[in-house]
């Protein structure tokens, strides 16, 4: 498994930590996945998941591909810029008797190095292109991606999430942290889906996360 062959991953790795990835594993023990991984894991399950494939993009410790695993995906891989989450990743897996089912491949950044990663039929990214600069570069490489469809999640425009976003910055750099979060346009988003041959549309609005689909056309 590649280890931080990026060298953005230690931004990442010094916010998304492993006192994030086991507060992220407790919960997710505890009151399983949140309404928004429910729409997500629901929308996909209503495209049909049995023996489907899943790359998610900055996945986490993976909670959203346990859900898709448990109703029959065939496999699923995760990427991520962060390492911390492998341990809680792991053991979540294990505890499920999935972990044959599952790829986790650490420092790749889909946006530059997509070669090396592999396609599917879905692929997932749900709170992540909030934490990336790019992030058209980021789901038009998702979009090449996917043989079927994409679900990912953003933060609507808002003066609110502008302004927590801005508090969260500024806070970030008292701390000497490097990571900054982003509230991109959702219209330069869906723009960058559309012209990678995806159909967007919101699932489901609301002040803090939009969840939305983009569906190919003609799968591939
Ligand atoms: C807020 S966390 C969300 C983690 C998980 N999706 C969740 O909802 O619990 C955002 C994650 O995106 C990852 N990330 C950001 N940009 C990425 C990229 N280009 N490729 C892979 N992972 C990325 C970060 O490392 C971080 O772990």
């Amino acid at each position: 498994m590649p280890d931080c062959c990026n060298p953005g991953s230690a931004r990442y790795e010094d916010v998304f930590d492993a006192r994030f990835a086991r507060d992220l594993a407790r919960r997710y023990r505890r009151r399983g996945a949140t309404r928004f991984e429910r729409r997500m894991v629901e929308h996909l399950a209503s495209l049909g998941v049995d023996d489907r494939t899943v790359l998610e993009i900055g996945g986490g410790i993976g909670e959203l591909q346990l859900e898709l695993l448990a109703r029959g995906a065939a496999h699923t891989t995760n990427v991520e810029l962060s390492g911390a989450y492998e341990g809680e990743a792991v053991a979540l897996l294990e505890e499920r008797g999935v972990a044959r089912r599952a790829t986790r491949i650490v420092g790749v950044d889909v946006a530059v190095d997509g070669d090396r990663v592999p396609a599917a039929d879905y692929v997932i990214l749900h709170r992540v292109v909030c934490c990336y600069p790019h992030a058209e570069q980021l789901l038009a490489a998702a979009a090449r991606h996917t043989w079927r469809a994409l679900v990912f999640s953003h933060p609507p425009r808002t003066w609110l999430t502008r302004s927590s976003v801005a508090f969260g910055n500024a806070w970030m750099r008292v701390r000497g942290h490097e990571y900054r979060g982003f509230i991109h346009s959702p219209g330069r988003m869906y723009d960058a889906l559309a012209d990678a041959g995806l159909a967007p549309a919101a699932l489901s609005t609301g002040p803090r996360w939009w969840v939305v689909a983009a569906t190919r056309a003609a799968p591939a």
